[in-house]
């Protein structure tokens, strides 16, 4: 293969360089894209999130049976565009706080399909949440369990829940994205028997109705082994349940957390495979223990939109500092994307308006923040940016829009998706500099 195609190899399929040597996505030119809407600008490819969204759909039905189902974990990028989309597909969701939840309802989400997670629900998350007819809260501790009941009793309704249990399990992941660790801020742990409490506890109650158990293990994981080992002390937490209490939980959630491919060397997993796989472990355990198999819930978050979307940038200019690091600044930086301030993640960076130009130079991508950590990513091969160019950092759709800020008083970039027919359509219109003002007094 000649270093001219070579280079021309993109992460996945959905991307691609045209006859002007430009990077496209699903076949729009992306300087093109970058001319007509500016930059920092966010481009999603909406047939690639509804694909990624029915393959978790069918393959859970497939593999774990009717009943069981993906719910979208709309933390990774939520807006009414996303929710709407997850409507059409037919998705559940998970939502983390009373802001999701508003957003998902404006959108029309039906939100009986609905998940309610967090550390810490107020009271008035827990009073929106069934004044909204949130199909299912799970909750995370005691505390919160008594409100939800009392408050559903002055409604005069039976709130549905899932218990949220921390399994014991560290997938080896980067540490600020474990959470199924016994000492978690989330959850309440098996291993101390502080589960066992909960569910006595909660099985006296009368306005809520347990309908089973949580765990999420964390993030960015690329092995099965830790989902099965989660799924085989679940399913051991289960048969105890059923043994102690009498209690048999219709559902086992059990998170999100598939790996995605943010470089060339990590693998593209196949996630109907990776279900298969636990579904197999998951019947075989079920089957020794002699319950009755849960409806299985997962809720992908990164893994249904991170790989659809990339982020577009204009190169202010290079930085050589002979001995030591080059930099090339762009109009973006960590207020869009704070995932290598925060974790040190990795990002393939192409310069999408000169693709088939020889990388002639090695430089660290920095964005515009009075901040030094405010990094994209260290010492990519690029051909030697020039004032205008436009840089995409790829695979940005997860965890980027949805942790940006306004530091340094950036505004927020605008978020396009081109649409499975080609057309190209605004999702988030571009924060302007009256937005930034708008609560100040
Ligand atoms: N369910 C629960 C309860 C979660 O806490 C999370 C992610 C998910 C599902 C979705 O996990 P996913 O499929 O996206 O891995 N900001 C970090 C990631 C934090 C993940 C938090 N919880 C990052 O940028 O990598």
């Amino acid at each position: 293969m000649s270093a001219v195609l070579e280079k021309e190899k993109m992460l996945h399929d959905d991307l691609g360089v045209n006859e002007s040597g430009h990077l496209t996505i699903a076949g729009v030119d992306t300087v093109e894209l970058a001319k007509q809407y500016g930059t920092p600008l966010m481009v999603m490819d909406e047939a690639r999130i509804r694909r990624n969204m029915r393959v978790y759909r069918s393959a859970m039905e497939k593999s774990f049976g009717a009943g069981s189902y993906p719910l979208y974990a709309s933390k990774a990028f939520s807006c009414k565009y996303i929710y709407r989309i997850a409507t059409e597909e037919g998705m559940g969701v998970d939502l983390v706080s009373s802001g999701e939840l508003c957003t998902a309802v404006s959108a029309g989400f039906d939100v009986s399909n609905a998940f309610l997670h967090g550390n810490n629900k107020t009271d008035s998350d827990i009073e929106y949440a069934i004044e909204c007819g949130v199909g299912h809260i799970v909750v995370d501790n005691m505390v919160e369990l008594d409100r939800i009941d009392e408050i559903a009793r002055s409604r005069g309704i039976v709130q549905p829940i899932l218990l949220r249990l921390t399994p014991g399990i560290d997938p080896h992941t980067h540490a600020a994205i474990t959470t199924g660790k016994v000492d978690s801020k989330f959850g309440i742990a098996i291993e101390t028997g502080q589960a066992d409490g909960a569910v006595a506890y909660t099985l006296g109650k009368r306005n809520v109705r347990l309908d089973g158990f949580h765990c999420h293990i964390g993030s960015q994981i690329f092995d099965v082994t830790p989902f099965c080992d989660a799924a085989r002390l679940m399913i051991k937490y289960i048969v105890h349940a059923r043994d102690t209490f009498g209690y048999e939980a219709d559902i086992l959630n059990l998170g999100g957390g598939f790996g995605v491919r943010y470089i060339e060397s990590q693998p593209e997993l196949d996630y109907a495979d990776f279900i298969e796989r636990i579904a197999s472990f998951i019947r075989a355990e079920v089957k020794k223990s002699g319950v009755k198999m849960p409806r299985i819930l997962m809720e992908p978050g990164r893994s249904i939109v991170a790989d659809s979307c990339l982020t577009l940038y204009t190169v202010g200019g290079t930085k050589v500092i002979p001995g030591f690091k080059s930099y090339v600044s762009i109009d973006g930086g960590m207020p869009d994307n704070p995932r290598y301030a925060l974790y040190q993640s990795d990002y393939t960076v192409k310069l999408a308006s000169r693709m088939r130009d020889v990388d002639d130079f090695v430089g660290t991508v920095a964005g515009r923040c009075c901040e030094s950590g405010d990094l994209i990513q260290e010492n990519v091969p690029l051909p030697t940016p020039r004032r205008g160019d436009i840089l995409a950092v790829l695979v940005t759709g997860a965890y980027n829009y949805s942790m940006a800020s306004n530091y340094n008083r950036i505004p927020r970039p605008a978020v396009v998706a081109v649409k499975e027919n080609g057309e190209v359509t605004q999702v988030i219109r571009r924060e302007t500099y009256d937005d930034l003002v708008r609560l100040d007094m």
